[in-house]
C-alpha cells in the first residue's frame, strides 16, 4: 500500500550544531493520515519541503515507511507556491478578486510546466515502490495528474486519489484555461476511485467532469467525512504541558467585573485566507459595538498560526490581522482588558489549551474542505463550548444541527451569532456539545483510511 501527498508526517529543522530535529506536519491531511502507523506497511511517498528536508534525504535520514522526493527546489516552488497554492488552492476555495486576479500569462505556463513535472516524480516514485497489484492513494490537489501517469505506467495497481480541499463547480472551474482545466481532469479520471470529504465536493467534482470531460468514465465517486480522533485529543489534552498553558492562558484572559472568569471566544487557524479570520475580528468588533455589556467580560483567543509565508497575498494576510487585532485592543482594551489575544506561533499544546477553554469556537471560514478545529474543540472543552460555523465549511454538513450557522460574509450576522452563543445558557450549550462532540468523532482517522481502502479493493 502507497500513499502519496506533499506535505509528509515529518518536516526537519537544521540546528546551529548541525543536527536535524523532526517535527510533525500541519494541516488537515497530515491529521488524517498520520492514523496510519508504521505499523501498517505502508509506503508514504513525500515531498522535501525545506531545506531541512532535502539535507534529512542527502544525509539518509527518515522514518520508516516515508520516502521524501527531493525533487529541485526550484520546480517544486513553481509547483506548490504558484500552481497549487496560487492557482488550484484560490480556485477550489473561489478566493480570487477580479480585476486583479486570475491572470493565466506565460509564467503560469511554465509553473505548470513545472507542476507537471512535480507531478511525473510522484507518478515515477510510486511505480518504481508499488508492488504487484498494489493499492496507492494520492492526496489533494498538488498530485492531481499523478493517477492518468501512474495509471499509465502501472496498469495493475489499484489507483485511489482523495481531495482534502473543496472543489469548484463548472462555472468557476473553468476560468482555468481549458487544457489545463482538461488535464486536471483526466489526471484525476486515471484513478479507479475518488474520495472526497462532503457530497457538495463529490457533485462539483462530477458536474465539472460532466461539463468539460463527457462524464467520470469508469472512475467510481466516494465520501468519506473526516472526523477527529477522539481518543488521542482526549489524552493529549490533559498532558502537564497542556495544564501548564491553561494556566498561562487564563491569566492572559483575566477576571471579569463581577470576578468570576470571563468568556472566551476562541479560534485556531493557520493564517490562510480561506479561514476569513479578518472578517473574524470585524465581527468580534462589531459585537463589542452592538453589545457594550459584554465589554470587560469576555475574550477573543485568535491563534493563528504562519502558513505558506512565500506567498505574498499570506504574508499581507497575517499582517492585516496583526493590524486589526491590535487595532480594537487599542480602541476597546482597559488596563485590565485585553479583547482580543492573539498568539502567531505554533504550539499545538496552547492550541488544545485553548480548546478546554473555550465558551464559544469560532469557525467561519470562507469556504473549507472540512475544517477539524470545528470537529475537535467540542471534544476537547471541559465545560462544553457553543460553535460558531460557517454553512461553507465541510464540517457543517455534519454538524449543521447544532451549532450556530453563519454565513462567513455576513459580519453583522457573525456578531449576532457571537451574541446568541455567549447567552447560550450553559445546560444547553453542554447537550450541544456533547451531541457535537458524537457526531465529529463518528468516523476517525483510522477508520476514515481504512474505508477508502476497503472500497478501492472492492
Ligand atoms: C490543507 C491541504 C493540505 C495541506 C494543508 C497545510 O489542509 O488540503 O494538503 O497539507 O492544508 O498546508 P501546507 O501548504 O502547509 O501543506
Amino acid at each position: 500500500m502507497l500513499v502519496a501527498s506533499n506535505r509528509g508526517p515529518v518536516s526537519y529543522q537544521v540546528e546551529e550544531d548541525g543536527s536535524l530535529t523532526a517535527k510533525r506536519g500541519g494541516g488537515g491531511l497530515v491529521s488524517g493520515l498520520s492514523a496510519i502507523g508504521p505499523d501498517a506497511g505502508a509506503l508514504w511517498v513525500c515531498s522535501a519541503l525545506s531545506d531541512g528536508d532535502r539535507e534529512a534525504v542527502r544525509r539518509g535520514v527518515g522514518e520508516d515507511g516515508v520516502r521524501m522526493l527531493d525533487v529541485p527546489a526550484d520546480v517544486h516552488a513553481d509547483a506548490y507556491n504558484g500552481i497549487a497554492n496560487s492557482v488550484l488552492w484560490f480556485v477550489h476555495h473561489m478566493l480570487y478578486q477580479t480585476p486583479l486576479e486570475p491572470v493565466f500569462d506565460a509564467e503560469f505556463r511554465r509553473q505548470w510546466a513545472s507542476y507537471e513535472r512535480f507531478n511525473r516524480a510522484f507518478a515515477e516514485a510510486l511505480a518504481e515502490e508499488a508492488a504487484e497489484g498494489a493499492v496507492a492513494i494520492v492526496q489533494d490537489y498538488h498530485l492531481t495528474l499523478v493517477p492518468g501517469m501512474l495509471r499509465e505506467l502501472r496498469p495493475d495497481l489499484r489507483i485511489g486519489h482523495f481531495s482534502h480541499t473543496p472543489w469548484a463547480p463548472p462555472e468557476y472551474f473553468r476560468m482555468l484555461p481549458d487544457d489545463v482545466a482538461g488535464q486536471i481532469l483526466r489526471g484525476m479520471l486515471g484513478a479507479d476511485r475518488l474520495g472526497f470529504l462532503t457530497h457538495r465536493w463529490a457533485d462539483a467534482f462530477t458536474a465539472c467532469c460532466e461539463a468539460f470531460a463527457g462524464g467520470l468514465g469508469g472512475t467510481r465517486v466516494g465520501v468519506h467525512g473526516l472526523g477527529a480522533d477522539a481518543d488521542f485529543l482526549r489524552r493529549r489534552s490533559h498532558e502537564a504541558d497542556v495544564d501548564e498553558r491553561m494556566a498561562a492562558l487564563r491569566e492572559e484572559i483575566g477576571t471579569g467585573p463581577d470576578g468570576g472568569a470571563r468568556r472566551t471566544i476562541v479560534r485556531v487557524d493557520r493564517t490562510e485566507l480561506s479561514k476569513n479570520i479578518v472578517r473574524g475580528l470585524l465581527a468580534y468588533r462589531q459585537l463589542l459595538e452592538d453589545r457594550p455589556e459584554w465589554r470587560e467580560r469576555v475574550v477573543h483567543v485568535a491563534f493563528a498560526y504562519p502558513s505558506r509565508q512565500d506567498l505574498a497575498v499570506y504574508r499581507d494576510y497575517t499582517a492585516e490581522v496583526q493590524r486589526l487585532a491590535t487595532e480594537i485592543n487599542a480602541r476597546y482594551g482597559t488596563p485590565g482588558w485585553t479583547p482580543v489575544v492573539l498568539h502567531v506561533k505554533d504550539d499545538f499544546a496552547r492550541s488544545l489549551a485553548a480548546y478546554r477553554l473555550a465558551d464559544v469556537a469560532l469557525v467561519n471560514p470562507v469556504r473549507d474542505g472540512m475544517n477539524l478545529v470545528a470537529k475537535e474543540v467540542p471534544v476537547v472543552s471541559d465545560e462544553g463550548c457553543a460553535l460558531v460555523l460557517s454553512r461553507e465549511a465541510g464540517a457543517h454538513e455534519e454538524l449543521g444541527e447544532d451549532a450556530i450557522t453563519v454565513n462567513p460574509y455576513d459580519v453583522v450576522g457573525t456578531a449576532r451569532a457571537l451574541h446568541e452563543a455567549l447567552s447560550m445558557p450553559a445546560a444547553e450549550r453542554a447537550e450541544r456539545s456533547k451531541r457535537l462532540a458524537a457526531a465529529a468523532t463518528a468516523l476517525p482517522p483510522g477508520r476514515w483510511f481504512l474505508d477508502q481502502l476497503d472500497a478501492l479493493r472492492g
